[in-house]
């Protein structure tokens, strides 16, 4: 095809789709600019924006096989042995999705730059990568940490663990990939631009990874690798455990496509994504997308069918995601209303628009076998999203004093503590309860005030 057949079918699709603003006044551009701008606008898949996914009918809803804290402990051995198995075989990979734009925390960098651990001043980044270096330490194997960054984060996040020496992992360890970028729009489905010849675009959301992982070559690595399952983690997320034998190990026994991690909800209006099953396929349904009455409805076990909110956390099977990939499967845009900032004729004004972005859950429904997996919110589940108030570094970092105020209770620690006073424990020395207590020495009878556990 000649570049003029090429810009004559391009013209076409722009046109079909309502983008036939953006070749507007491309002959001012210089031709290098115009010649990128150009391959930009083919790269995009008009038609799926245009066709945004639709909210799930939700007449069907049924409640989700979950395995309870009962069942948890009821089958804990069997579950354990399994997933410590499979850790020490080289099975698991852990995956950190960190492409996010941080908007609401404020801050330019990416998130995982953030520093808020009250003693040891650690970023967000080095806390997780801490986390890996323990689970590596005790598996005995340099377990896959697969990044994902933005085009937004990308530069930032390599420079920052380079700079930092990998905070202690093996070298090459740490394996990075970027997900793309979708154009955002304003509400008549037109899209918006940053400034001449640059479209206005965002990450394309947690969901990106899976492209991404594909995309990139990571995925088809793993298995090579013999790797079998992928524990999911979104950076931003202190508490997040990555050394989960019950996890992996339900993954494993039940030969689950997905386990998803839940979380018993508050109350009913939780604002929460909701685990549920309609049909024979689970799949997260979100709280705008269900009205007061159906989060009150019950089940024929007298329990709330919306019971249990994600926290978005999952343990992926590797030939799931690879069967998926050769059947050339895509994760649908869901669109949200946003004030976006946008470049006109006359300069940068905020309008109301559109951000389209994949969630990694809706790869769910897609899934033959897929259970839920409850947690304890106060273990698993510490979110730094907002700069204060609920969800923010201060809460998530109480919420990681508490923790470490149990494992020393459990010691037999005495924990006589003012208000204000934070505990931290290295992920080094330990990332989970039963390495702590493993490693535990007695070194001290009592805590009265801050206290700090490095190595
Ligand atoms: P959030 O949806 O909370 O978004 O991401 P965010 O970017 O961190 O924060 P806001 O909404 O702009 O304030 C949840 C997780 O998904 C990742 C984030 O990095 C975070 O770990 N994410 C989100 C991506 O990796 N890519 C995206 O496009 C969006």
């Amino acid at each position: 095809m000649s570049p003029a057949t090429d810009a004559f079918a391009l013209a076409e699709t722009l046109r079909q789709h309502g983008q036939s603003h953006l070749l507007h006044g491309i002959e001012a551009l210089p031709a290098a600019d115009r010649a990128a701008w150009l391959t930009r606008l083919a790269s995009i898949d008009w038609a799926e924006l245009h066709h945004p996914s639709e909210p799930p009918p939700t007449s069907a809803v049924g409640p989700s096989r979950v395995v309870d804290g009962a069942e948890r402990r009821r089958r804990g051995a069997e579950l354990i042995a399994a997933g410590e198995a499979a850790y020490r075989a080289g099975a698991v990979a852990v995956l950190m999705v960190a492409g996010g734009q941080g908007t609401r925390l404020g801050s330019s960098a990416p998130k995982g730059c953030f520093t808020c651990l009250p003693h040891s001043g650690k970023s967000i980044y080095q806390w997780q990568a801490e986390k890996i270096l323990s689970l590596s330490r005790r598996v005995g194997k340099n377990v896959p940490f697969l990044v994902m960054t933005s085009p937004m984060t990308d530069a930032e996040t390599r420079d920052f663990f380079a700079v930092n020496a990998d905070f202690g992992l093996a070298a090459g360890q740490v394996r990075y990939f970027c997900q793309g970028t979708v154009p955002s729009l304003d509400r008549e489905g037109r899209a918006l631009l940053a400034g001449p010849g640059k479209l206005l675009e965002n990450p394309d959301g947690h969901g990106g990874c899976f492209t991404a992982l594909v995309g990139s070559g990571q995925l088809a690595r793993l298995e090579r690798e013999g790797v079998r399952h992928v524990v999911y983690i979104q950076v931003d997320n202190l508490l997040v455990p990555v050394d989960d034998p019950v996890l992996v190990g339900l993954a494993e026994v039940e030969r689950a496509d997905v386990v998803t991690k839940v979380l018993e909800k508050a109350h009913p209006d939780e604002k929460v994504g909701h685990l549920v099953r309609i049909g024979d396929r689970d799949r997260i349904i979100e709280y705008t997308e269900v009205t007061p009455e159906q989060t009150r409805q019950r089940g024929a076990d007298g329990q709330l069918i919306y019971r249990w909110g994600s926290p978005a956390m999952h343990c992926w099977s590797v030939g799931f995601l690879a069967g998926l990939a050769g059947k050339g499967y895509k994760i649908p845009l869901h669109r949200s209303g946003k004030p976006l900032k946008a470049w006109f004729a006359d300069g940068l004004r905020e309008v109301p628009g559109w951000k389209n972005e994949r969630f990694i859950f809706d790869l769910i429904p897609e899934a033959p076998v897929s259970l839920g997996l409850a947690i304890d919110r106060e273990d698993e589940f510490a979110p730094v999203k907002n700069k204060e108030g609920a969800d923010s570094p201060a809460t998530s970092v109480e919420l990681v004093h508490r923790q470490a105020v149990r494992w020393l209770t459990a010691a037999g620690v005495r924990c006589d503590l003012p208000a204000a006073a934070r505990i931290e424990i290295s992920p080094r020395f330990a990332a989970t309860r039963e390495q702590f207590l493993a490693r535990w020495d007695r070194r001290i009878p009592a805590v009265t005030g801050d206290w700090y556990l490095e190595e």
